[in-house]
């Protein structure tokens, strides 16, 4: 794990699950996180974020939103700004899930200004990078990861504003992981790119591991130097599997 003056985070994204009935979920995982030794933060869909920071309030559950756009408002059919996720009581953003880019085209500059504006909402920004299947076959994962950080993260960025998250696109949703070693050295470039793009905040950021962790790989992956916690998806919809990784990350 993690250096000390990281605090771990584990943070699941619902993606487009749930109905308000899963708000269940919330209060489920509102009473199971007392005393954990990390950040936990739930980012449900859009019509949920209202619902679920009201019922997570004073609690130590963070709600969060999935993406925002970079305006703060504005002629933008469909989608939400930062504004408007912090004045629904959220705490933090993901941008640039490897879905968001491969799906709606986002790239590293749209993602560099969602940053920007998440900031501008006074939020944490939970910045999503990772190397699709073909280019780790091609050896590309290293050069893929710097390029997103050089030109996604903001210079502005300091440990308190950006969590980052290594999100393989060939490990979300598949059940397949990198080996630990994998991670390891994929967590430990992130950081030296990243202090050379911010500097010796570097140092302070946490970089979350994202794609199939479950339960039951969490203690493993979780241990490993450099990895801060956690970017859960499908473990993340039912509180009793969600909190069996909340529980292996102390
Ligand atoms: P998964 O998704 O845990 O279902 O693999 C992770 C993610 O997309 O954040």
């Amino acid at each position: 794990m993690a250096n000390p003056s990281r605090r771990p985070l584990v943070a699941g994204n619902w993606k487009m699950n749930g109905l308000r009935a899963s708000l269940a979920e919330v209060v489920a995982i509102k009473a199971g996180i007392a005393g954990a030794g990390c950040d936990v933060a739930i980012c449900p869909p859009a019509t949920l974020l209202r619902e679920a920071a009201a019922e997570a309030a004073g609690s130590g559950l963070l709600i969060g939103a999935q993406d925002c756009h970079a305006a703060a408002s504005g002629a933008n059919t469909g989608d939400i700004s930062a504004e408007m996720v912090a004045d629904a009581g959220c705490r933090l953003i993901i941008i640039g899930h490897s879905e968001r880019r491969a799906d709606h085209g986002e790239t590293n500059e749209i993602v560099r200004q969602k940053a920007e504006a998440v900031w501008r909402a006074g939020l944490l920004a939970v910045l999503c990078i990772g190397e699709t299947e073909s280019q780790r076959r091609g050896g590309e994962t290293m050069a893929v990861l710097a390029r997103q950080i050089l030109e996604s993260v903001p210079e502005k960025a300091t440990s308190a504003n950006l969590v980052v998250a290594y999100e393989p696109v060939w490990a979300i949703g598949t059940g397949l992981t990198p080996s630990e070693d994998d991670i390891a050295a994929a967590h430990a470039h992130i950081r030296a790119r990243l202090a050379e793009r911010i500097g010796t905040v570097a140092a302070a950021t946490s970089i979350l591991y994202g794609g199939s962790v479950k339960p039951s790989n969490a203690a493993s992956i979780l241990s490993l130097a450099d990895v801060d916690g956690a970017l859960v998806g499908g473990a993340s919809l039912k509180a009793a599997d969600f909190l069996g990784i909340v529980a292996a990350s102390s």
